[in-house]
């Protein structure tokens, strides 16, 4: 028996520019990553490897692949924008063409050019501005890119931005307390509608990746979880309405209790980022969104675990799946898994976390493909999962 999937529903794994390409400069981050524990460095050196990553998703059977486009680079200084780098990516979305990978490329992924941050960042009234003037330069390389994420998580940027920059790292329930930021918010909700007006004008479908945090109330909290917590994401999704498509992002949830958000329980089972083994995230927040956006497609553009044991990647997936399929069952609308992630990257600030489906060793990069990876590959042959 088993379950299945819709025919030419996508199978992926995602990645993003600063987690895996090295070197990344001229970019916010790299200056003030040496508050952080562990330094980017190389990372995964795929800006030079990238053909071996198209391989390898190619080779597994996957049938998409979601890569980032690292603004610092192409546009190092504002108004000055490289050649090189914009030729570099367009050799990646072709090297996926070739292939037959299916390209889904994320414009914004946590990072900035260190001058759009001396700037103001995404405080300044400028920023929409500068976020268009940056995807003009990108639109010609984008050509034969069916799906397009302006800005990963502008909910976790809001909210996590300045922990992440003071070396905190503690996502989940330090994510869900704080407060985000609402000028950030507001310049990022502009900013993604300028992004798609020029996408949509090339004829492209933009959408914007969000961190469902699968808020659940405990304690009779419901009218706080209803109060504060979705509200904190549910603005973010708002700006989704009218949009090509939406991506969801679930990992775990978060417990809202009287007083706000409840560390995970003493003996629940954790992963390595000390968030709980949560796999029903996905379906519960792939319904949340389908509620929120009748009639907007949704794409799972992340989900995944940190785990140094592969075959707990695979039940967690598996887990995963099962709710995301049952959410189908139910009527969402949902055209795609991608799979965070590829690689075992930087998690930002640590190298400890592994979410790859293939290991990289951190001295000669040699990639080499998990037992979990082959089985995904399988999943995406059979489009579906046996029972
Ligand atoms: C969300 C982010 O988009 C990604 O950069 C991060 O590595 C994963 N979640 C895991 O924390």
């Amino acid at each position: 028996m088993g379950i299945s999937f819709p025919q030419g529903f996508l199978w992926g794994a995602a990645s993003s520019a600063h987690q895996i390409e090295g070197n990344n400069v001229a970019s916010d981050l790299w200056g003030l990553e040496s508050r952080l524990p562990e330094r980017s460095g190389d990372a995964c050196d795929s800006y030079h490897r990238w053909p071996e990553d198209l391989d390898l998703v190619r080779d597994l059977g996957l049938t998409a692949y979601r890569f980032g486009v690292e603004w610092a680079r192409v546009e190092p200084v504002e108004g000055q924008v490289s050649r090189a780098h914009l030729a570099h990516y367009r050799r990646m979305v072709e090297g996926c063409l070739e292939r037959g990978i299916t390209p889904i490329v994320t414009l914004h992924h946590f990072t900035s050019p260190m001058w759009f941050q001396r700037e103001g960042g995404w405080r300044s009234g400028a920023a929409a501005g500068r976020f268009r003037a940056y995807v003009r330069a990108v639109l010609p390389i984008l050509d034969g890119v069916p799906w397009v994420c302006t800005i990963n998580e502008p909910n976790m940027l809001a909210m996590m931005a300045e922990a992440i920059r003071d070396g905190h790292r503690e996502p989940g329930v330090a994510g869900a307390m704080a407060a985000p930021d609402q000028a950030m918010a507001d310049a990022l909700v502009a900013a993604h509608r300028a992004a798609r007006e020029e996408l949509g004008a090339a004829g492209l479908r933009a959408g914007w990746t969000i961190a469902n945090q699968n808020f659940q109330a405990e304690d009779g909290a419901e009218a706080e979880r209803d109060a504060w917590a979705w509200p904190r994401e549910d603005q973010f999704l708002e700006a989704a309405k009218g949009d090509d498509f939406v991506g969801v992002q679930a990992y775990t949830r978060v417990r809202i209790g009287r007083q706000g958000a409840l560390p995970v329980p003493d003996g629940a089972r954790r992963t390595l980022t000390g968030w709980e083994f949560y796999p029903d995230a996905l379906g519960d927040a792939v319904r949340h969104t389908a509620g929120k956006l009748p009639g907007v497609p949704i794409l799972v553009t992340e989900n995944g675990i940190a785990t140094a044991d592969d075959a707990e990647r695979v039940e967690y997936t598996s887990a995963a799946l099962a709710g995301l399929h049952a959410a189908l069952a139910e009527g969402a609308d949902v055209r795609g898994y991608l799979h965070w992630s590829l690689l075992d990257n930087y998690e930002w600030g640590s190298w400890a976390p592994t979410f790859g489906l293939v290991s990289v060793d951190r001295e000669t990069f040699a990639r080499d493909a998990k037992p979990s990876a082959r089985w995904l590959g399988e999943v995406a042959r059979s489009n579906g999962l046996r029972a």
